[in-house]
């Protein structure tokens, strides 16, 4: 049998409307969000998804601000943007779209952003209040998005076993704590590139997050039947198209006529990233106000 197809656009496009009355309740006051994006480089993924956050931001009447810097910029070009926007009181979000150029520390740049106004959830405090078991604060936008969508479908985790392939800071590793939390409750392992057993581990878990990116490699055999896959990769793969590339994920397309729910991919993670983006630029409007 096919397995539910957990469609993240009609999620996201709820997670928006309910964002609307919060954004109505702010106008009332005076205050209209605004989430300030800096991009460094012409990395060309990096200037699409960039594109769709300002459309999000549109849609919802978040005002946007982009700061382009050149890929030559010097480091300390992006750190005075970066302190500049903290000062704003008029900025309520900042993010620093990664990659940086290489040789530009992302760490460092990323503990720089005012806390309150990291909308990423990526700066050490916030990171650091995860690892705490608080999660009411700014978290990471994918993985929380990740965490919507397995809510939105009312899979019970508790004390299922769950696979994450991946440990960025960006996904994999804020994603297992997310899914260990209390009150989740699942039974974590966090797989990556040194993990020698990848099949065997994946073939027993209730719930694979692929968050590698390297296009289909978790195939129909890796998958226990009945299990949720979550396909967080977002693969360009060359072709003859007029584009000259076809987006992929993680996850083979096999794997639909095993598994028991799959996000499918584009149109599953990618829209709750976004979702979760406006959802913590209106809280950091929010906690600010
Ligand atoms: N690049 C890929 N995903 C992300 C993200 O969630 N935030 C930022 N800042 N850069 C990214």
């Amino acid at each position: 049998m096919a397995a539910i197809v957990l469609d993240g656009k009609e999620i996201a496009r709820e997670i928006e409307e309910e964002l609307k009355g919060r954004i109505g309740d702010l106008s009332k006051d005076g205050v209209t969000p605004c989430l300030a994006v800096v991009i460094v480089g012409n990395d060309p993924a990096s200037h699409v998804y960039v594109g769709a956050k300002e459309r999000a931001c549109a849609r919802l009447g978040i005002r946007s601000l982009r700061v382009d810097i050149a890929p030559d910029a010097e480091y300390g070009e992006v750190v005075s943007t970066v302190r500049r926007l903290n000062e704003d009181p008029g900025v309520n979000g900042v993010l620093v779209q990664s990659p940086l150029p290489s040789g530009m520390d992302e760490i460092s740049i990323t503990d720089l952003i005012d806390p309150i106004k990291d909308v990423d959830g990526f700066h050490a405090q916030n990171l650091g209040r995860l690892v705490q078991g608080d999660v009411s604060g700014l978290l990471p936008c994918t993985p929380a998005g990740v965490m919507r969508m397995l809510e939105r479908a009312e899979l019970d985790l508790r004390g299922k076993r769950a696979v994450v392939i991946g440990r960025s800071r960006i996904v994999g590793m804020p994603q297992s704590l997310l899914l260990a939390q209390r009150g989740v409750d699942a039974t974590v392992t966090i797989a990556h590139s040194r993990t020698a057993d990848m099949a065997d581990l994946c073939r027993d878990a209730d719930l694979i997050v692929a968050a590698v990116g390297s296009p289909n490699m978790i195939t129909a055999e890796w998958v226990k039947p009945g299990a949720t896959v979550i396909d967080v990769g977002v693969n360009r793969v060359a072709d003859n198209s007029e584009k000259g590339y076809y987006l992929t994920g993680d996850v083979h397309p096999d794997v639909l006529d095993v598994a028991g729910a799959l996000s499918p991919v584009p149109g599953g993670v990618g829209p709750m990233t976004i979702a979760m983006l406006m959802s913590n630029t209106v809280r950091a409007t929010e906690m600010q106000h």
